[in-house]
């Protein structure tokens, strides 16, 4: 691998406190090996990045949130701010996951002012795009996944300010996955478009994330694919034993 893998767990809206215990796992199987290897990251809900931070200290793991607003402080009751995640010690915000951006009416311009605001606040922004299954069957994958990314990544991202993940809407939680073949079609042409808008330089150190349906048994396959630079996990993240073996295929 020339790109240093990522694999990242999105916990979406799951956690209490007694489950800082899956972080403290994941950490003690973090091992020298992984660790030379693999970066790992914890997205828990924000109520829990700053303790899920706290317990983390020393593992080199490495805490996101989930979200963050558009907006750096005010009056917008429920909002999180970029710089109050980074903060709590976070060092990624996911934005534009699939779930905001078809739960919330988030748009690309929205995504793309999301990232800015993660950047601005010196976090790393992971942003996601992926088409539904409807796009995928009416052929439009690829033009669609092409326009999200001109629509929502930053001008002037690097390999150091931007991960994007591609999750494809109906392998997410489904247990379904696109095929090798596809995920290398896809990760290639994303590759490229981010060429097209960053410089090809900066576009080649960027880390491509496969997500949707990611466990045990297919990560092998899926990691290995071209362009392939980590994980964005979900429900194989609230499993230490499993989280880890998915980083373990990465290796
Ligand atoms: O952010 C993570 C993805 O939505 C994938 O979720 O691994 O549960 O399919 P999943």
């Amino acid at each position: 691998r020339s790109i240093r893998p990522l694999v990242a767990g999105n916990w979406k809206m799951n956690g209490l406190k007694a489950d800082l215990a899956i972080a403290v796992e994941v950490a003690k199987g973090y091992d020298a090996g992984l660790k030379a290897a693999v970066d790992l990251a914890i997205c828990p809900p924000s109520t829990l990045l700053y303790p899920a931070t706290a317990a983390l200290i020393g593992s080199r793991i490495a805490t996101g949130g989930q979200d963050c607003s558009v907006q750096v402080s005010g009056a917008f009751t429920g909002e999180v701010a970029a710089a109050m995640l980074a903060d709590s010690g976070a060092a990624f915000a996911i934005v534009g996951h699939s779930e905001r951006r078809t739960l919330h009416g988030e748009s690309n311009a929205t995504v793309k002012a999301k990232a800015e605001a993660a950047q601005k606040a010196l976090l790393v922004p992971i942003v996601c795009v992926g088409e539904t299954k409807d796009e995928r069957e009416a052929g439009k994958a690829l033009a669609i996944v092409k326009k999200q990314l001109r629509g929502s990544v930053p001008e002037g991202s690097t390999a150091a300010t931007l991960v994007v993940a591609y999750e494809p809407v109906w392998a997410i939680g489904t247990g379904l996955t696109p095929t090798a073949a596809d995920v290398a079609e896809m990760h290639e042409a994303i590759r490229a478009e981010l060429g097209r808008l960053l410089g090809k330089a900066a576009a080649a150190g960027v880390r491509l994330l496969y997500g949707g349906s990611v466990k045990p048994s297919n990560a092998a396959e899926l990691m290995n694919v071209a362009h392939v630079d980590g994980a964005l996990v979900g429900g194989a993240s609230l499993k230490p034993d499993e989280f880890l073996a998915i980083a373990r295929a990465c290796v």
